[in-house]
C-alpha cells in the first residue's frame, strides 16, 4: 500500500484510508489493483520479454479497461526499470527533474517500488507518494512532479495515456524545491 512524506516536516501518512484521504485533497488520483493475480514467476522479475509485457497486461486486462473507461485513456504500455536497463543511473538523473506535462501521468505498479515527488497545496508543499505492487497513481495535468525509484531499484508499471504527446515533459524550475530532502 502507497505511504506519504511530506518533506517539509517529515511527516508519514500510512494506512489506505489515510493515504487515499490525503491524496484526494491534493488532486492525486489513487487506486489499488489485486498484484498478487499476477503469475508468481512474473511478481519478481525486471527484465520482461515482449511476450511477458503482455502477459502482465492481459493479467491487469479489466482494471486497465475499467480505468481507461473511466478516465478516457487510449492506449497503454509496460516500463521496466532495474539495474540491467542500459544506462540507469542516467536515465535516474533526467527522471529527477521537476516538471509538468499537459496531460494527467498515470502509473499502476505491478511489480517493485517508486517514488512520485510531488509539489502539493501551499500548506503541504512538496511530498513522496511511494508506491508498490498493486498502487495506481495519476498525477493531474499540470501539477509539477517527478518520478524515481527506491532503494531496491527495479520497477514495472502500466502506463496509460490518452494521446501519447501529451505526455512530454516540460521542465519546471522551482527555488522551493530542495532535492536533499
Ligand atoms: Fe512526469
Amino acid at each position: 500500500m502507497a505511504e506519504i512524506k511530506i518533506r517539509n516536516t517529515g511527516e508519514r501518512i500510512t494506512g489506505e484510508q489515510n493515504v487515499r484521504s490525503f491524496l484526494d485533497t491534493q488532486e492525486v488520483l489513487y487506486e489499488h489493483w489485486d498484484a498478487s493475480k499476477l503469475p508468481t514467476e512474473l511478481q519478481n522479475k525486471f527484465v520482461l520479454s515482449d511476450e511477458e509485457k503482455q502477459q502482465v497486461l492481459a493479467t491487469f486486462d479489466s482494471d486497465i479497461r475499467d480505468l481507461a473507461a473511466r478516465r478516457g485513456y487510449q492506449t497503454w504500455d509496460i516500463i521496466t526499470l532495474s539495474d540491467e536497463t542500459p544506462n540507469l543511473d542516467e536515465l535516474l538523473k533526467k527522471f529527477e527533474n521537476v516538471h509538468t506535462h499537459t496531460e494527467d501521468e498515470v502509473r499502476a505498479i505491478t511489480a517493485g517500488k517508486g517514488i512520485f515527488i510531488i509539489k502539493g497545496t501551499k500548506d503541504v508543499g512538496y511530498f513522496d507518494v511511494e508506491l508498490e505492487a498493486g498502487d495506481v497513481i495519476s498525477v493531474p495535468e499540470h501539477k509539477p512532479h517527478f518520478f524515481t525509484l527506491m532503494d531496491n531499484r527495479q520497477i514495472v508499471a502500466v502506463r496509460l495515456f490518452i494521446e501519447t504527446e501529451g505526455w512530454i515533459a516540460h521542465p519546471f524550475a522551482d527555488p522551493q524545491f530542495e532535492s536533499k530532502n
